[in-house]
């Protein structure tokens, strides 16, 4: 581990909570959503435009270091979430990290920012799984709204949701997207306030989804050559989120399967008083995941495509449109298997109790193959042996986004796993 790392000209001091590799660090700063011919950049760009006139910033130029403060404690994040894990997140030291998510940065926005509301969009970094839909690096669009809660607060939200331009789209009934007891109100914001302003949240995120799904149904359309176009199909359920009650998400209806895209909810008063606002101030805020809907929309197989500089993949798309991937070739995969047992920590069921996480497993795989040579990894066996140790069976799909893969090289860098494995954590390769 280096003594300090650089980040964006800001060097930073490293320490036991350091687990910043840099296969990750080299993501940092290629910007996609500010390419406009790019489909992330596509997605940013419209609801840009969308939302333009309107009266929010647009800030997308936040750089993804940002304190443990920011991302968790003005949050109201509990100590003991698992997102402040190092098995989750990106620490570049005790203090600082690379954001899990753009709400990051509402501290610095309902700080700083002039207009009535903003909208962020950012990179965003999280320790996971590696398959077709998860990557470490990845993409959020954040909006927020506020009012000052005066005498004529009614009125003036009430104006506001009637200027939201209408459109036509099904929103389905849901047995609880509204429930008191399960989804609690803030004490300091009456039924009638906060009626109003989750309706004005709900609607401004179905114009937004409406925005970008319905030119995912016209490509889709000339795609199969179907004529219909059809209103997007929507639905509210509850969740939870420590900064916001009640909060949502809302589900879109899409290739038959409801898909779950933005989470929200009404600022909790407190984010709100410790980034300085008056304690008289409303608000909402929520938060949708670019890259998934990018995949659907332009009919993206594989989300490290996203990353890919072979220009078979970046000369396809042009800025405000939105039109499908034409695969080309994929190159040929090998699978090759990791097993071994866990020795530390037998009494205790817990993986991270037991000293490794498969997250670890994932980095290290992400580290030693530094070109995003591997397509998937799969747990494909987990048991207690009878000798009371875990032990665990790791398939990895090699293939590679640019070019055929020697079986030289898949074996140099499988061993090179394996090694690293038995080397950091107390485990017996079998
Ligand atoms: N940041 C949340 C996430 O990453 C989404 C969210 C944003 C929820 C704002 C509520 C308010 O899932």
């Amino acid at each position: 581990k280096p003594e300090s790392i650089v980040i964006d000209g800001k060097s930073y001091e490293t320490d036991d909570w350091t687990n910043l590799p840099s296969s990750i660090l080299k993501l940092v700063g290629r910007n996609l959503h500010l390419n406009p011919n790019h489909p992330i950049g596509i997605l940013n760009s419209l609801v840009k435009k969308r939302f333009g006139n309107m009266g929010y910033t647009h800030y997308d130029n936040f750089k993804p270091v940002v304190s443990k403060f920011e991302n968790f404690d003005v949050l109201g994040f509990p100590e003991d979430h698992p997102g402040r894990s190092k098995s989750d997140t990106y620490y570049i030291n005790k203090d600082y990290l690379l954001r899990t998510h753009t709400s990051a940065h509402e501290y610095y926005c309902f700080k700083n920012c002039e207009t009535p509301g903003y909208f962020i969009t950012a990179d965003v970094y999280r320790r996971d799984e590696i398959d077709k839909t998860h990557y470490p690096g990845f993409h959020q669009m954040e909006g927020a709204r506020i009012w000052k809660k005066d005498e004529n607060v009614i009125e003036t939200i009430s104006k506001d949701l009637e200027n939201l331009p209408t459109i036509d789209i099904i929103v389905e009934d849901t047995p609880k997207s509204y429930d008191d007891k399960t989804n609690p109100k803030q004490e300091y914001m009456s039924v009638e306030e906060v009626a109003l302003v989750s309706r004005h949240l709900k609607r401004t995120i179905e114009i937004l989804v409406n925005e970008v799904f319905h030119l995912g149904m016209i490509a889709s359309k000339k795609n199969r050559n179907n004529k219909k176009i059809e209103p997007l199909k929507v639905r509210w359920v509850e969740a939870y989120f420590p900064w916001t009650a009640p909060s949502w998400e809302i589900e879109v209806f899409w290739n038959g399967e409801w898909l779950e895209c933005c989470g929200c909810g009404l600022v909790q008063q407190q984010v709100l008083i410790n980034s300085g606002k008056n304690e008289d101030t409303i608000g909402w805020a929520f938060g949708i995941g670019l890259d998934r809907i990018a995949m659907l929309l332009f009919g993206i197989p594989d989300i490290r495509l996203f990353w890919s500089e072979d220009d078979r993949f970046l000369k396809q798309f042009k800025e405000g449109s939105v039109n499908y991937f034409k695969p080309y070739s994929k190159y040929p995969s090998s699978k090759k298997d990791i097993s071994f047992f866990i020795n530390s920590g037998k009494e205790k069921g817990n993986e991270s109790e037991r000293g490794f996480h498969d997250n670890d497993l994932y980095e290290i795989i992400r580290e030693v193959s530094q070109e995003d040579l591997i397509e998937n990894v799969n747990c494909i066996d987990n048991f207690v042996h009878p000798n009371g140790k875990l032990s665990k069976c790791f398939r990895i799909t090699y293939q590679s986004m640019d070019r055929t893969l020697t079986n030289d090289e898949v074996n140099k860098i499988h061993e090179k796993i394996k090694q690293t494995l038995a080397e950091r954590f107390d485990i017996t390769l079998r």
